[in-house]
């Protein structure tokens, strides 16, 4: 007669999943508020903060809202915020990005209330431009890739003044990592440091944050710069050109949807910490979904954010950021 008999399994995986405290013991990922950067609009000429209807939870703040918000990030140990300017003028060339304007004075407001706190600005035209394109257009309407270098360079140096700690160059333009870190050091600014958005995806993703920077494009699409979504061994190319050219830091975006990549470029480039951008589409997937009520907001949050971390990124940049540390915090 056939006699029952425990199975023999050797491996059993599950013991060391039994406890919390186990678990937490052999867990292979860390995320904790020190991994963030906080994604902050700021736009010139608002009496309020308001609410920015497509980023449920996100503001485009003033000033002073915006050095309020910067000071909670960093007393919940968030180190670091991402400004992106939204100016009340916008032309042809975008000339609202140099000189001061609404990002030098954010970050000079922020540096004498917070100075500890890392700051890194957006360097790109679609926010300045009335046509929305990442620069200048030549006579066939085309983006002119070296025409908007210098300008870049000239946006570079404008932050730099007011006391920047990174700059970010979000355009994909060709040879921005190495005008910006030329330009930088000759106008005396050799500290200041370079996060390459060096492999950027033309993404559906990016469609909320149109409008919280309120910009949109009149015509065409960013496919002429940013990398189409089918390329991977591509995503190396875009990173080492970056890296040769001097960049501190590399990124990869959008990031959920690219955890491949993030996981490419971590184990070629160990040496350059990597940082992925869980973009607005990306989170408002999650917020929406959970106000509908089919996910655990927080869960569905966390596990997205673990999962950046899991690939490989080193820092993440998230509207998340803040409710993240606020629910770590409260825990
Ligand atoms: C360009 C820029 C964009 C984002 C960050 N910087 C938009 C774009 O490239 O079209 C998107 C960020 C997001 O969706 O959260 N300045």
């Amino acid at each position: 007669m056939f006699k029952k008999r425990s199975p023999n399994i050797v491996f059993r995986p599950r013991r060391l999943r039994r406890s919390p405290a186990c678990r937490e013991l052999v867990a292979e990922t860390t995320l904790s508020p020190s991994d963030f950067i906080y994604p902050l609009f700021v736009k010139e000429g608002l009496s309020d903060p308001i609410p920015i209807p497509t980023l449920p939870g996100q503001r485009q703040w003033n000033v002073r809202g915006a050095v309020l918000e910067a000071r909670r990030a960093y007393s919940l140990g968030i180190p670091a915020v991402l400004l992106f300017g939204i100016p009340l003028k916008k032309d042809a060339e975008g000339s609202s990005a140099f000189g001061k304007n609404i990002i030098t004075d954010t970050l000079m407001a922020i540096k004498e209330s917070v100075p500890e706190l890392v700051v890194f600005t957006d360097l790109c035209f679609c926010e300045y431009t009335d046509h929305g394109h990442c620069g200048v257009l030549d006579k066939d309407g085309d983006l002119d890739n070296d025409k908007t270098l210098d300008l870049l360079v000239k946006q570079g140096i404008s932050h730099a003044r007011a006391g920047v700690d990174m700059v970010a160059p979000s355009g994909m333009l060709d040879g921005m990592v190495s005008a910006l870190r030329h330009g930088l050091d000759d106008a005396g600014f050799p500290s200041v440091g370079i996060l390459s958005y060096a492999v950027k995806y033309a993404s559906a993703f990016y469609g909320p944050f149109r409008a919280a920077v309120e910009g949109s494009l009149l015509q065409g699409d960013r496919r002429s710069a940013q990398m189409d979504p089918r390329n991977r061994h591509e995503a190396l190319l875009e990173a080492r050109l970056d890296v040769e050219q001097g960049a501190d830091m590399l990124m990869v975006k959008p990031a959920n949807t690219y955890l491949d990549v993030i996981s490419d470029i971590s184990r070629e480039f160990p040496e350059h910490p990597l940082v992925a951008y869980q973009v607005s589409g990306e989170y408002a997937m999650i917020a929406a979904a959970s106000e509908a009520g089919l996910l655990p907001w927080h869960e569905a949050m966390e596990e997205s954010l673990i999962a950046m971390k899991r690939a490989g990124a080193n820092c993440i940049i998230s509207y998340y950021a803040l409710m993240y540390a606020e629910y770590i915090n409260q825990a």
